[in-house]
């Protein structure tokens, strides 16, 4: 079964980003097919891939320009379904179609055999392309800055998950949560960290991502975290968590 997993938390800043970069080119590392989906207007994941010239993105599938949703190679194993600015409009311009919330699964469905994993990159926010996201996901993993208040609103995603789960989507499970941009050093960090894995027993990661500048350097150079520093903690963190993602998901294959 193919895994569609969105990360999703419609606060800014706290790595959804680069978590889904740097799982899915962690997963492609471990021989799994991926593909990725840059589901943000700020199509940040586009341009940390160091993908610039494409001649169409899901903004033009989701609209129905094109039929198919674009699909361009970033590594073996690895490729990437861009977005660009144009998805900026998409939510209006959807908002009265009928089946709004199932544009993007449709749209994927045919491609979803192919792939082990898809991972879709949300923007920061709960509206139609979230939705969109959540609808079609088997899984979603919630990226939280081990910071104070990490967790304020938090409720307000999990109540969007639960209404989808019954009206949409019946497979849906939060089935990850990742601390990010951990400090060990810092006890606010720590009691955050704890705090995060007493909530969430089952699907709190055991491995968070360090604070770790590497990774807020690597997406200038176009490149994901393993190309531009496998030896950073950045790289080594994320590839601890993929294990962990694969035991949890493939427990006899590991
Ligand atoms: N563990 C980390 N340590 C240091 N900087 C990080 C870390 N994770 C992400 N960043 C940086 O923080 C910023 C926000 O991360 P990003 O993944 O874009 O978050 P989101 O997609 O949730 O808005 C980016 O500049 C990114 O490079
Ligand atoms: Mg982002």
């Amino acid at each position: 079964m193919t895994r569609i997993i969105s990360f999703a938390n419609h606060k800014g800043g706290v790595g959804k980003t680069t978590s889904t970069h740097s799982i899915g080119v962690a997963l492609g590392k471990a021989g799994r097919k991926v593909l990725l989906i840059d589901l943000d207007p700020q199509a940040n994941m586009t341009d940390s891939a160091g993908v610039t010239e494409v001649d169409n993105d899901i903004y033009d599938a989701l609209t129905g320009k094109v039929e198919d949703i674009p699909i361009v190679q970033l590594y073996d194993n690895v490729w990437l379904t861009p977005a660009s600015i144009d998805l900026a409009s998409a939510e209006m311009e959807l908002s009265a179609e009928m089946g709004r919330e199932y544009i993007l699964k449709g749209l994927i469905e045919p491609y979803a055999e192919n792939f082990d994993y898809i991972l879709i990159d949300c923007p920061p926010s709960l509206g139609l392309l979230t939705t969109n996201a959540l609808t079609a996901s088997t899984d979603v993993f919630i990226p939280l800055q081990a910071q104070f208040l990490a967790m304020k609103g938090l409720d307000k995603l999990i109540r969007v998950v639960d209404i989808i789960k019954s009206r949409l989507n019946p497979e849906l499970n939060i089935s990850g949560v990742i601390v990010t941009q951990y400090n060990s050093r810092t006890s606010l960090n720590r009691d955050v960290f704890n705090y995060v894995k007493e909530k969430f027993p089952r699907s709190a990661f055991i491995t968070p991502i360090r604070n770790n500048v590497t990774l807020a350097e690597s997406p200038s150079s176009g490149s994901d975290i393993f190309a531009y520093d496998i030896k950073s903690n950045g790289a080594k963190d994320y590839l601890a968590l993929t294990e962990e993602i694969l035991a949890r998901f493939e427990p006899v294959n590991v």
